[in-house]
């Protein structure tokens, strides 16, 4: 698929996701088959921008393009130097966040408290693609939920909106702000969004299987697929979805023996970015999300939070994984259908 002038491998996408799709995460998840990654939210705060965090979090070194960068905050001019610092800096795309409903965020009238506000959404959009797009090219880009709540589910305006204003792609998470991450997705207004956009639209939320990405596909008619939660731990799940999509058959979960060799890429990776200390506290959430549901996977769990360094902590999941068999199944659908049931 097309977005703006990059031809993206396919239109299964990575969800931006604050702690989790780092760079080394993105790295895997495109190499296991993800058509696009957005990097985590970057602070649009110039006072921000020397912190390690954000300096981690606008590091695309080596990163597969195109190199896309997630822009939070709820004051135009203050985003649109925060797209241009970016861009500087090596971003190729600007996602504006008005879809994230932390109250961190959303009590300096960001996220999708922005919502609320579309003299304010149009302000934003305006200043951020003058910074961006008419100066170096970039495209632009919109994350956002349905509405603020149910009485105020106003995406079809801030679509058009968005649209009208030279946004290249919308990405709609089916919730309301009020939602939270409560009750199920519901795909209808995606669905009314694609319909009345002619730029491509990305529906969002629940997606944790290849045949949910069928089915949202098919309900909403929108362009692409973009999985958050899903892919924490399972970073093969972009592979098994475009699979299932291109031929009718999802691709296969990993035996153990490519497990291995994942945890071991993604294990690394992390260290390089993060250096030993942080690195390897940091690793922890990760390694328990992919062993959720494998045999033993608790006791594996705390024992790895008593490691604080690098080599015993890839010891130890060598250790853990040969109790499970290199040829076995490893991550067999029983075992995912199990986690995604807890
Ligand atoms: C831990 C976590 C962090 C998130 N951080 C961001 C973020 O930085 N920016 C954003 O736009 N959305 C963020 N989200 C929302 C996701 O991108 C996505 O819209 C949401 O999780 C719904 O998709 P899913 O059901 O596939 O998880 C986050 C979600 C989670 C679970």
């Amino acid at each position: 698929m097309r977005l703006a002038d990059f031809e993206l491998r396919n239109n299964v996408f990575v969800a931006p996701m604050a702690g989790v799709t780092d760079r080394p995460f993105r790295q895997l998840c495109k190499r296991l088959g993800a058509g696009y990654a957005v990097s985590e939210m970057a602070a649009s705060d110039p006072r921000l921008w020397a912190t390690e965090k954000t300096s981690r979090r606008t590091n695309h070194d080596g990163e597969m393009e195109p190199k896309a960068v997630q822009i939070a905050g709820g004051d135009p001019a203050m985003l649109a130097s925060a797209a241009r610092y970016n861009v500087e800096r090596g971003a190729q795309i600007i996602d504006i966040n008005m879809g994230c409903p932390a109250k961190k965020v959303c009590n300096v009238a960001a996220g999708s408290a922005l919502l609320r506000d579309e003299r304010l959404v149009a302000a934003i959009l305006e200043q951020v693609i003058a910074a961006v797009t008419v100066p170096y090219g970039v495209p632009v880009t919109l994350k956002m939920r349905t509405g603020w709540d149910a009485e105020q589910r106003n995406a079809l305006r801030i679509a058009r909106l968005a649209e009208s204003l030279g946004v290249a792609l919308l990405t709609v998470h089916g919730r309301t702000r009020a939602d939270g991450f409560h009750g199920a997705a519901e795909y209808h207004t995606i669905a009314e969004v694609k319909s009345c956009v002619r730029i491509p639209v990305i529906a969002n939320g629940d997606i944790d299987s290849a045949q949910k990405a069928r089915a949202v596909l098919d309900e909403t008619g929108a362009d692409g697929v973009m999985i958050g939660r899903a892919a924490q731990g399972r970073p093969w799940i972009f592979r098994e979805i475009v699979q299932f999509l291109q031929t009718g058959t999802p691709g296969a979960p990993p035996t153990v023996g490519e497990l291995r060799s994942i945890l071991q890429e993604h294990l690394k990776d992390h260290y390089a970015f993060y250096g030993e200390f942080i690195g390897v506290r940091s690793a922890r959430k990760h390694l328990g999300w992919y062993v959720r549901n494998l045999p033993g996977g608790a006791l594996f769990r705390a024992r790895m939070n008593r490691i604080d360094n690098c080599a015993e902590q890839l010891d130890s999941v060598d250790a853990y994984l040969a109790t499970l068999g290199a040829d076995s199944a490893g991550v067999t659908e029983s075992t995912e259908q199990e986690r995604l049931a807890a």
